[in-house]
């Protein structure tokens, strides 16, 4: 295999690299920005794409995009290297399990975006008529649709696999990556997972197609939501709906809003708020939120308020606490979900986003429980104390226990 460093730098550009981090402007050969290691009003921060180098005049700190990542997100060289590497889909080392090439990974991606251009088309042609109509009564614009890349998929067995073949892929690479099921262990018949769905391409943070979410069309049809399975392109945990776009909004907001579903993302997005992204209906895990954390610290959620939505949230804080984020809770008292919200007015969307409770104060304030019944104000202090002791700042712990104490009426 050839040297990984050497691998990074040709398939990643400096410009690509320092991009979430800053706004580049053009400035002759080079980009220019306002240091993102240093306050200042006049940018002298310089992005060379020639040198490949990103070096800040004023503070002298950056270098090549080892060393810029080193000094965004405070890692040394390793953790660069891995943060990089990631980026640029490129391998490390040989883990357990499978190897799978990078030119392998690459055959994944181009599969799958054939596909996805594919169900686009559908979406325009005389098959998708009423599916087009559905979406577009659902308030996505006909821009929406491009930038997201929804598309449909016919009511076919064999219409996406047809499809891949006319383009000379292989069969058993499109297995691999679940857009077809094999339906016998020689994998010789195969069928399309996708029928009769509203398509959402599942990109990864660097805008690649790694997979799909699938919208029943059809009442009844389970389930609602079909989602590609994990692949060697496509580890569910590791990819957040909408990141791609959302990034640099994420680093330029210094905030990033988790929602759950990849309409809630589309809608946010559409109605101009923008630095949101969807854990698509699973909890958030630990690789998620530090792939967030390499754009901002502030991290607001909002899930459905039912049961699972609260269990969902429970975990995702759990999860986040090691991870010194700044926690926010979102409420859209009214609104199933923030779609539903933006739809109907999104300035109410934004305003409770800006109104989010930070997460200590959340769980005090918002409690289920009746502190006034000894039995359930136990219970409360119980769970409270639970959330407490993952606070890592004595003052804030400190802080919060005396609110707890004062809510149950009793001395800290
Ligand atoms: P919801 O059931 O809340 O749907 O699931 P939604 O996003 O509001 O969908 P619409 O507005 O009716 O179209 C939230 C998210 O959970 C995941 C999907 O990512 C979905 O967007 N999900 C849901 C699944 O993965 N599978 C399911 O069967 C249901
Ligand atoms: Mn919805």
């Amino acid at each position: 295999m050839q040297d990984p460093i050497e691998e990074i730098r040709t398939r990643l550009t400096i410009e690509e690299v320092v991009q979430p981090y800053v706004s580049l402007k053009k400035a002759g050969r080079n980009f220019k920005a306002c240091c993102p290691f240093h306050k200042e009003k006049t940018p002298s921060f310089v992005v060379s794409p020639e040198k490949q180098l990103a070096y800040c005049f004023g503070c002298h700190k950056g270098g090549d995009m080892f060393k810029f990542i080193q000094e965004a997100e405070g890692v040394d060289f390793r953790g660069a290297l891995e943060i990089l590497a990631d980026k640029a889909n490129v391998e490390l080392k040989a883990g357990p399990g499978p190897r799978v090439s990078k030119d392998e990974k690459d055959t994944y991606v181009d599969l799958q975006k054939e596909l996805s251009d594919f169900y686009s088309k559908n979406l325009y042609s005389k098959d998708g008529k009423k599916v087009l109509e559905y979406i577009k009564d659902r308030g996505v614009t006909d821009e929406s649709i491009k930038e997201w890349g929804i598309g449909f998929a016919k009511d076919s067995f064999e219409a996406g696999y047809k499809h891949l073949l006319s383009k000379n892929f292989h069969k058993s690479d499109a297995v691999k990556t679940g857009v077809l099921i094999s339906k016998d262990t020689s994998g010789d018949k195969v069928y399309d997972r996708f029928r009769l769905r509203l398509i959402f391409p599942i990109f990864d943070d660097m805008g690649r197609v790694v997979g799909f979410g699938g919208r029943a069309l059809k009442k009844g049809d389970e389930p609602k939501y079909l989602n590609s399975p994990d692949s060697p392109v496509y580890n569910k945990s590791k990819v957040l709906y909408g990141l791609n776009l959302a990034k640099e909004h994420i680093k330029s907001e210094d905030l990033a809003v988790v929602v759950e579903g990849y309409m809630d993302v589309i809608s946010s997005y559409q109605s101009g708020i923008k630095n949101v992204v969807a854990s698509s209906g699973t909890a958030l895990t630990d690789g998620q939120l530090k792939l967030l954390k390499r754009f901002t610290k502030n991290i607001a959620f909002c899930f459905d308020t039912d049961a699972a939505g609260r269990d969902a949230l429970n975990r995702a804080i759990e999860s986040a606490q090691p991870l010194d984020l700044n926690l926010k809770i979102v409420l859209i008292p009214g609104y199933k979900d923030p779609d539903e919200c933006c739809k109907d007015d999104p300035s109410k969307w934004r305003d409770a986003i800006e109104n989010a409770k930070y997460y200590l104060d959340f769980y005090l304030e918002n409690s289920e429980y009746d502190v006034s019944d000894l039995e359930q104000s136990k219970a409360f202090c119980d769970m409270y104390l639970g959330l407490l002791s993952g606070v890592k700042h004595p003052l804030e712990q400190e802080t919060y226990l005396n609110k707890l104490a004062s809510k149950v009426s009793v001395p800290a």
